[in-house]
C-alpha cells in the first residue's frame, strides 16, 4: 500500500479527484493526509469529512521560506509518504525541500509546459494567441514548474474564450490526468531516464 500525502492551498478539486479515483479504482494506495498552507483552504473540510487526516502549516507564521519548508517537511514526514502530491499548492518550495522528496514529488500546472510556467497561464496563452492550451503533470525539480513530464492534456482555444472559460476547460482535464498519473506512480509504472518519463505499459501520456 503506497502512502500519499496531498498538499493544497485552496478548493482542492484535484485532491478530490485523486481521492475519489483511488477509492473507486482500488489503487494499491491510500491518501493518508491532506496538508494546507492556508487555514481557510476549502479542501480541508472535504478531506476531513472523508476521514483523511488534515493539517495546516501556515506559511504566514514562519519567518522565512526555509523555516516554512522545514516545518512543512516535518509534518509530511510524520505520515511516512511514498508520494507527495502538490494539488493547487501555491507556494514555491525551496531546493532543500524538493531534494528531500526527490522522485516522489508530483505537481500539476495549468499549461503545456515548458510554455507558461508561473501564474496567469490562461491569460498569457490567450495574449500569445495560442490555439491550444492544456495541463501538465510533472515530477518536481528545484526550478519552478519544471521537471520530467508524466502526462499532458491538450484542449482547444475557442473563439470568445476568456481566461475563466479556458481555466474551466483545462481544469476538467486536470481531474483526469492527475489521478491517472498518480495511479501510474503507485503501480510503479513510471520510469524516468535522462529527464524523460515513460509509462512502462506503453499507455498514452497525452489526453487529447
Ligand atoms: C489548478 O488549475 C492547478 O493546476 C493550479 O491551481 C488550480 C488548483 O485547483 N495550480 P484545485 O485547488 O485543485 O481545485
Amino acid at each position: 500500500m503506497k502512502r500519499i500525502v496531498i498538499l493544497i492551498s485552496g478548493r482542492g478539486s484535484n485532491m478530490e479527484a485523486i481521492v475519489q479515483r483511488c477509492a473507486e479504482q482500488g489503487w494499491p494506495a491510500q491518501v493518508v493526509a491532506v496538508i494546507a498552507n492556508r487555514p481557510q483552504a476549502g479542501g480541508l473540510a472535504w478531506a476531513a469529512a472523508q476521514g483523511i487526516a488534515t493539517a495546516v502549516v501556515d506559511h504566514k507564521t514562519h519567518a522565512s521560506r526555509e523555516a516554512f519548508d522545514d516545518a512543512l517537511a516535518e509534518v509530511i514526514e510524520t505520515h511516512r509518504p511514498d508520494l507527495v502530491v502538490l494539488a493547487g499548492f501555491m507556494r514555491v518550495l525551496g531546493t532543500r525541500f524538493v531534494q528531500r522528496f526527490a522522485s516522489r514529488l508530483l505537481n500539476i500546472h495549468p499549461s503545456l509546459l515548458p510554455a507558461f510556467p508561473g501564474l496567469h497561464t490562461h491569460r498569457r496563452a490567450l495574449e500569445a494567441g495560442c490555439k491550444a492550451v492544456g495541463a501538465t503533470v510533472h515530477f518536481v525539480t528545484p526550478e519552478l514548474d519544471h521537471g520530467p513530464i508524466v502526462m499532458q492534456s491538450v484542449v482547444p482555444v475557442r473563439p470568445g474564450d476568456d481566461e475563466h472559460s479556458l481555466a474551466a476547460r483545462v481544469l476538467a482535464t486536470e481531474h483526469v490526468i492527475y489521478p491517472q498519473a498518480v495511479h501510474w506512480f503507485v503501480e510503479d509504472k513510471l520510469k524516468v531516464a535522462d529527464g524523460i518519463v515513460t509509462q512502462t505499459d506503453g499507455a498514452s501520456q497525452v489526453l487529447l
